[in-house]
């Protein structure tokens, strides 16, 4: 679920892997740990492999870790727990018996119980609770001198889903890693190699990588490695540069991630509608669709499939392709497609969205919907992750990569990828070519929209300031704005941890208004649209049960200013639109309660940022 880094190569193996298991941080854990060995003394003894675990934060683990620690090849951990309890015993790496073997495992091993039971009887001895230690003893048992070989063994008889690194005391230098629906990526240095979960943790060190696939194994030494799958048959490896920078990991000034990822959506959205506008003929261009015009045009429906916030891009899209490209769409939450049993009709196209690309419920829809016959394009930020390589084809949204947990810039880059892949589709049904170019006109200006919006900072943080302390809250809006609202009440569900529900304006007469008193304000998007009249009805009837109301509307809506307690004045812009100023001021507004309320913003309680298990 979380995190593993590897290094073998002539430097401090423990300083790289402190510094490689707090760029993962992000991803979300409640421990954390190395296992190194250290080199052996000219003509000496063999030296074991030491082990440092600490249950906790990563400046935990790197108070324990001796400065001079010796040795040049390791493996690192954050573990985010599955089976057994939270403590430092618990926590990864874990050895086998004799402390020759060291492993380090993100996933869920499913029979476990009955590998154990087996070794049991064998005599091995369990220190931990986790499902992860029987890999160390099963490694160990099946040993014969050949690290990759008994790996290999061992996965043979696991069940489950990994991503592993294995390292044995007899073969100094060398770190075997294996991947079964947990990322792992091996990275290429000049005299090293890393392995890792994702790129983060090794851009330091180098920006050529190979993504593993499921069922493919890599050995890796400081001078070379080897991918082959589980039958030992060599595979050739593709070796992907990464374009992010390093910059682009760091907080560059900003008080955390979060703050930093929102301030950068001008830029992030530009990045993903960048040299995709064809403004001539008012229409898109694609790279990696691999669908040709006819196939594209005989699509009859659409069908999103995706989780949180990926989810509510999908809604917005779905929105646009039904109102706009006129095709029936519908948004589905992966977890739920996936156990329905689901009818896969002919001329439907469908999109996975995911910002990881790692996903296990969105992944595992896709899956489901292309062996009965679907084609899935996906719309990932991560370039090389899972799904991205798995769908049929696609839209890479390049808003670089997503640290806090609370997503925000892959949402709106995610947005702008429904917005041009809906152009691409009206201009084959109903739209002209003037209304393609008028179109485009407004998409184009959107990063300008947005960073006025963002100008909006101090006024929203006042008005964070006196609700945060309010125990739940309502978000409001109609029309293309609902999923905006449903994304607000999720963004300050994760982050401050207050509980928020995203309605449809026009159903809190239905059930919600109950819930309305001087203690539970609502926060209404307003739209400036037909909606606009209905939106601020429900705003009066809010009002006139004594409820606060904070309203988001277009500036210069001197109606709405008069009814709500707080304003927010977004810039006008075309309510198709609407979405992007929209959306960064309930962005805002969480982090800014979550400030206010003293939270870890980047680091939530009890989430992750790529969730790999169902
Ligand atoms: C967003 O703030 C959440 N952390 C979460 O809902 C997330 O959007 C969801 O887990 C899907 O992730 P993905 O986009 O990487 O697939
Ligand atoms: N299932 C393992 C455990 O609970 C690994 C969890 C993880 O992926 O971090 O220890």
């Amino acid at each position: 679920m979380c995190g593993i880094v590897g290094y073998t190569g002539p430097k401090q193996a423990s300083r790289i892997l402190v510094e490689g298991l707090k760029r993962l941080e992000y991803r979300g854990y409640d421990s954390a740990g190395i296992a190194v060995r250290e080199d052996d003394e000219a003509g000496g003894s063999q030296k074991p492999i030491v082990l440092i675990k600490k249950q906790g934060k990563i400046a935990e683990l790197r108070k324990a870790v001796p400065k001079d620690m010796a040795g040049h090849a390791g493996i690192g951990h954050t573990r985010w727990a599955t089976h057994g309890a939270v403590n430092d015993i618990n926590a990864h790496p874990h050895l086998d018996a004799s402390g020759k073997v060291a492993i380090v495992h993100n996933g869920i091993i499913e029979n476990y119980m009955s590998l154990k039971e087996m070794l049991e009887k064998k005599g091995v001895v369990f220190i931990s609770e986790t499902d992860s230690e029987v890999i160390a003893h099963l490694v160990a048992y099946l040993y014969r001198g050949d690290l990759e070989a008994a790996v290999k063994a061992a996965l043979g008889q696991l069940k489950g889903t990994y991503g592993i690194a294995v390292m044995h005391a007899d073969e100094p230098g060398r770190i075997v890693g294996a991947r079964n629906g947990s990322p792992l990526v091996v990275g290429i240095g000049d005299g090293e190699m890393l392995l890792a979960s994702d790129v983060t943790a090794m851009l330091a060190h180098t920006k050529r990588v190979v993504y593993l696939n499921d069922g493919e194994v890599v050995s890796i030494t400081p001078a070379d490695f080897r991918i082959s799958d589980l039958s030992d048959q060599a595979i050739d490896p593709k070796i992907d540069l990464v374009t992010w920078e390093l910059g682009a990991i760091e907080k560059e000034g900003f008080s955390c991630y979060m703050e930093k990822e929102i301030f950068e959506q001008p830029e992030s959205i530009e990045r993903a509608l960048s040299g995709r506008m064809d403004m001539e003929y008012g229409t898109v261009k694609f790279g990696g669709l691999n669908l040709s015009k006819k196939e594209l045009l005989a699509i009859q429906r659409v069908r999103v499939i995706a989780a949180g916030t990926s989810w509510h891009a999908g809604l917005v899209g779905c929105h646009l392709f039904e109102s706009i490209a006129r095709l029936p769409a519908v948004s589905e939450l992966a977890s739920e497609l996936r156990y329905r049993n689901p009818v896969v009709e002919p001329e439907t196209l469908y999109f996975a969205v995911s910002q990881s690309g790692e996903t296990a419920d969105t992944l595992y829809a896709m899956r489901e919907i292309q062996r009965r016959g679907g084609s899935v394009l996906g719309i990932c930020n991560v370039v090389g992750s899972t799904i991205a390589r798995e769908s049929d084809g696609g839209v890479y949204v390049h808003s670089g990569p997503e640290i806090a947990v609370a997503s925000t810039k892959a949402f709106t880059s995610q947005l702008a990828a429904f917005y041009l892949v809906t152009l691409a589709m009206a201009r084959m049904h109903d739209m002209s070519h003037h209304e393609g170019v008028r179109f485009l006109e407004n998409l184009k200006a959107v990063p300008e929209l947005v960073r006025k919006t963002l100008g909006l900072r101090d006024h929203i943080q006042k008005i964070a300031k006196k609700y945060a302390h309010a125990k739940d809250f309502l978000f409001l809006g109609r029309g293309i704005l609902y999923p905006i609202a449903m994304e607000g009440a999720l963004k300050l569900k994760e982050i401050s941890y207050i509980h928020a529900e995203g309605y449809a304006a026009g159903e809190i007469k239905h059930g919600p208004i109950a819930l309305i008193s001087p203690d539970t304000p609502s926060i209404f998007l307003v739209p400036n649209d037909h909606l606009r009249e209905k939106t601020i009805t429900s705003m009066k009837e809010i009002k006139a049960r004594g409820g606060p109301v904070v309203a988001i509307a277009e500036e210069g809506d001197e109606l709405v200013a008069s009814i709500a307690d707080d304003y927010i004045p977004v810039p006008k812009c075309d309510a198709r639109f609407q979405p992007f100023t929209m959306v960064i001021p309930v962005q805002l507004f969480a982090y800014f309660c979550a400030l206010e309320l003293g939270r870890d913003v980047d680091q939530p309680r009890n989430l992750a940022k790529s969730v790999t298990v169902e």
